[in-house]
């Protein structure tokens, strides 16, 4: 996929939303390497949490685009939550401004697949910061993998006990839907596969401080055969795994084992990458939009990640197996009928 490409350092952006995780976007904006990024501006539909959050005399406001034109910004970086991903990016791609977004790239695939139509018919870069797929240990996992020849399985235990408040604790499916992604990523990355379909079970334990689904075991069968499973909980006090989670992948000549937080047992000799994280996210970004080179996380790529997700939610509430295929096809079929502009609209009737 091609995108219009933008020669300029430092990249002039705007932030959009101060809350819990854009203050810290804001943070690594500000000390991040000033011929990479200049920050111009700070927009929430909360103005005051805007004003709060951005420093003595950085522009605020409410409207994004309108804010990105009042500063001169070139694009935005769409950390809203996950309800205003959709609005917020296809209002920017339209006034002409590429997107980094955080995760998850929409709040369904059928949203997913309208952004996917209007990255194509703007021309515009729309790239998800899958953040935790940039981890250096992580790159150095898959050339781990690489030398595993076939691989079995490939499993991530997650397990932590967080109390967050917000819109995490009201959700249907917590764990699903805000954090597996992450992993979910990681495994695609890790295999260089795509999931063909999936089995998922979800459920709350009794002591569950969240309303929706902290518990779920997932098995996908990825492209090639591998299955990769995942078992996860939000409530599980003591013996805590890291924000990865604990990795182990069973392969023809041997096992790799990452917990996620050390390096991975077993030497390897993947290339330091000197970003991590958000940052990485970032420069990837930056480095994107001047080369034409398509990042990982740009929208067809980062797509199956959240097709994933909506799977697996799928599986759980109906008890069976879920074919991807069909996940993407009942999407599509959404999409041409949800809010979206006419231009999209026959850009997704058209496949
Ligand atoms: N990559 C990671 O590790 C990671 C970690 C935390 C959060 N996230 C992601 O970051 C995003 C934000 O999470 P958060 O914890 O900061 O949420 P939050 O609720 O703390 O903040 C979201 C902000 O978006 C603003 N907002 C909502 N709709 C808007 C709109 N239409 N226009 C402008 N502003 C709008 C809200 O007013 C709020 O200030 C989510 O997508 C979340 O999944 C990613």
């Amino acid at each position: 996929m091609s995108f219009r490409t933008i020669d300029e350092s430092p990249l002039p952006v705007v932030l959009v939303g101060a809350g819990g995780f854009g203050r810290q976007w804001l943070a690594m904006l500000l000390a991040a390497d000033k011929n990479m990024v200049e920050l111009r501006g700070v927009a929430d539909l909360d103005l005051e949490a805007a004003r709060a959050a951005a420093p003595p005399g950085l522009p605020v406001g409410s409207d994004p685009v309108e804010l990105a034109r009042r500063t001169g910004a070139k694009a935005l970086i769409n950390v809203t939550v996950p309800a205003a991903h959709h609005p917020v990016t296809t209002a920017a791609l339209f006034a002409g401004l590429p997107v980094l977004g955080e995760k998850p790239l929409a709040e369904s695939v059928s949203q997913a697949l309208s952004l996917r139509a209007a990255a194509e018919l703007t021309g515009e870069l729309f790239m998800v910061s899958q953040s935790r797929r940039r981890n250096p240990q992580l790159a150095r996992l898959r050339a781990l993998v690489d030398g595993l020849g076939r691989i079995g399985t490939v499993t991530t235990t997650f397990a932590r006990s967080e109390r967050f408040g917000g819109f995490r604790d009201r959700m249907a499916q917590p764990l699903l839907v805000d954090m597996a992604i992450h992993a979910f990523d990681a495994a695609r990355y890790l295999l260089g596969a795509d999931p063909v379909s999936v089995w998922c079970q979800s459920w709350n334990p009794p002591w569950s401080w969240f309303d929706g689904d902290a518990n779920a075991v997932a098995v996908f069968e990825m492209t090639g055969g591998t299955r990769y499973v995942y078992n996860g909980t939000w409530c599980s006090p003591g013996e805590i795994t890291s924000w990865n989670g604990a990795w182990r992948i069973s392969g023809e000549h041997g096992t790799a084992l990452w917990d996620g937080h050390d390096e991975p047992l077993l030497p390897g000799n993947a290339p330091d990458d000197p970003y991590g994280g958000i940052e990485a996210s970032l420069h990837a970004f930056v480095e994107a939009l001047r080369t034409g080179e398509p990042p990982s996380g740009e929208v067809h790529e980062n797509l199956m990640s959240l097709a994933m997700v909506e799977a697996a939610v799928l599986s759980a509430e109906r008890g069976f197996p879920v074919r991807l295929e069909d996940v993407l096809t009942a999407a599509r079929d959404r999409a041409v009928t949800e809010e979206v502009r006419p231009d999209v609209r026959r850009r997704l009737m058209a496949g």
